[in-house]
């Protein structure tokens, strides 16, 4: 659909486990978010930005008393963190929803009341093996030989339990139907392919309760079982806009994309419509799921100590040059490797060399030759218009490396026709080469607000100044 004539676009992320304060790995998935979030607004597209926080649960009660606090407490704190994080990283949601509000407490008693009105839930019992890191319960084939979760490197937990029951099996035809008929979409194509394949084996029901688990919501008819956490977790979505009734709800449900991480594809692309569809709710549009990080080569973990904080790096580099690397270096949708060499090689290249570079000559030109005043800006030379689907298609490095184009053609075109000589010489050749090299940084610009909100403002607004001036590097030096 062309973008003119979108009515809304709601995008979230997945919402973060209260666990531990945010790193890089969940910076990831909020910037990519953010951008295109700030995409679809700068096109005048009704948009609704969601992210959060997952707060229940029995990893965040362990969390909780291993800091000698009550969860309440602790769930506060951290959770603050991540809106503080993404605060300084210039990401800016419209909404920031925690699990443990009343809010989202209250929408999810109904919704759980409306499942079960669906005669899809019934009562068994369970036995297997449950991961608290995953939050899930893990089959004997997916631990390692040693037994235990190939993630978390600890042993699950055998149980055997009371849950109540959601029918899953009933929903692998029409899962399959609608993953191929392209109604619901599963991006990149391969996870599309790894999700069908799955559902080539018989879906198994799942639990959506949890007996003993303390920290959670109660189920309605049962007080004696809290809400299994990714049942809760994923209504969130829903909540945050105000299901049923609310006009956040009506106006912007179904989710146009939510983006995921490749480890919780299958919550997203099996349990969550499924769900929907028992009690009759839209099925999402699509779910993008991207790729892991690693640092030199090795997992993001504690235990590793290789976590890397983005408040640390917004510290030395900024936002802006944070959130260009991310999207920058890996394609969104492949695994990665993050390194600080890699970083401080793409600010000194690729920001400061380059686009830093390109607008203060730009900039020292119009300052030292006319006085500061722009002549005319025709229209720009080139169009980055191609980018537009790019991003829209989640291509965040395609589009980088796109606009990078222009920036070093810009930058050569100065090398070439050495303005600086030409000022004495030819004015009129002069004015034509500033004024499109003025247009095509605008576009430049305007092309790099999504991903570098601030750096676009400064360009901006610096050539649209009445006196243009010899202006502070964009991308000061770093001290090594
Ligand atoms: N709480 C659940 C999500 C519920 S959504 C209804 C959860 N939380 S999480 O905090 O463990 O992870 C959140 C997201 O961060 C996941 O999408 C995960 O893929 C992403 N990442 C965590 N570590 C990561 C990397 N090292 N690299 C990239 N993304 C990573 O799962």
């Amino acid at each position: 659909m062309e973008i003119n004539n979108m009515e809304k676009f709601y995008i979230t992320t997945p919402i973060y486990y209260v666990n531990d304060k945010p790193h890089i790995g969940s910076a990831y998935p909020t910037i990519a978010a953010d951008v295109l979030a700030r995409f679809y607004r700068y096109a005048g597209v009704p948009t609704f930005f969601l992210t959060g926080t997952d707060e229940h649960g029995s990893k965040i009660e362990r969390a909780a008393k291993e800091a000698g606090k009550t969860p309440e407490d602790f769930t506060h704190e951290i959770s603050a963190k991540f809106s503080f994080a993404w605060n300084s990283l210039g990401i800016a949601p419209d909404d920031f929803i925690r699990t443990t509000e009343d809010r989202h407490e209250k929408v999810v008693v109904e919704f759980l009341e409306n499942l079960k009105k669906s005669g899809k839930i019934y009562e068994g019992v369970y036995e297997g093996l449950y991961c608290i890191g995953h939050e899930a319960f893990l089959k004997e084939s997916e631990l390692d030989p040693s037994g235990k979760c190939p993630d978390h490197k600890t042993k699950p937990e055998k149980l055997k339990e009371k849950n109540w029951f959601f029918k899953l099996s009933d929903y692998q035809d029409i899962l399959r139907e609608k993953i191929t008929s392209g109604e619901f979409q599963i991006a990149p194509d391969f996870r599309q392919n790894e999700i069908l394949s799955f559902l080539k084996q018989r879906l198994e029901d799942v639990a959506i309760s949890r007996p003993n688990v303390k920290w959670g919501i109660r189920l309605p008819w049962d007080e004696t079982q809290t809400v299994y956490v990714w049942v809760d977790a994923l209504l969130n979505y829903i909540s945050a806009l105000g299901y049923p009734n609310g006009e956040k709800y009506k106006k912007f449900w179904p989710a146009d994309v939510h983006v995921v991480g490749k480890d919780i594809t299958r919550f997203h692309c099996i349990i969550w419509p499924a769900l929907l569809h028992a009690v009759g709710l839209p099925w999402p549009k699509k779910v993008f799921a991207h790729g892991f990080f690693t640092i030199g080569g090795q997992k993001i973990s504690k235990s590793l100590g290789n976590i890397i904080d983005p408040n640390d790096l917004v510290a030395k580099f900024g936002p802006d040059p944070v959130r260009y690397f991310l999207l920058r270096e890996i394609p969104f949708g492949q695994d990665g490797d993050f390194s600080m060499e890699k970083l401080d090689a793409r600010y000194e290249g690729d920001l400061a060399n380059g686009l830093g570079n390109l607008f203060s000559r730009l900039a020292t030109l119009i300052a030292q030759n006319l006085d500061g005043v722009l002549p005319d800006v025709v229209k720009s030379p080139k169009s980055l218009d191609d980018t537009d689907e790019l991003i829209r298609d989640l291509r965040f490095n395609e589009a980088l490396s796109r606009i990078w184009e222009e920036i070093a053609w810009a930058n050569k075109y100065i090398d070439e026709t050495k303005p600086w000589e030409s000022a004495k010489r030819d004015r009129k050749l002069f004015e034509e080469v500033i004024s499109n090299l003025a247009a095509l940084l605008n576009e430049i610009a305007k092309k790099l607000a999504p991903f570098m909100p601030d750096t676009a403002d400064t360009i901006r607004r610096a050539l649209s100044a009445e006196k243009i001036e010899k202006p502070e590097p964009l991308f000061p030096r770093l001290e090594k």
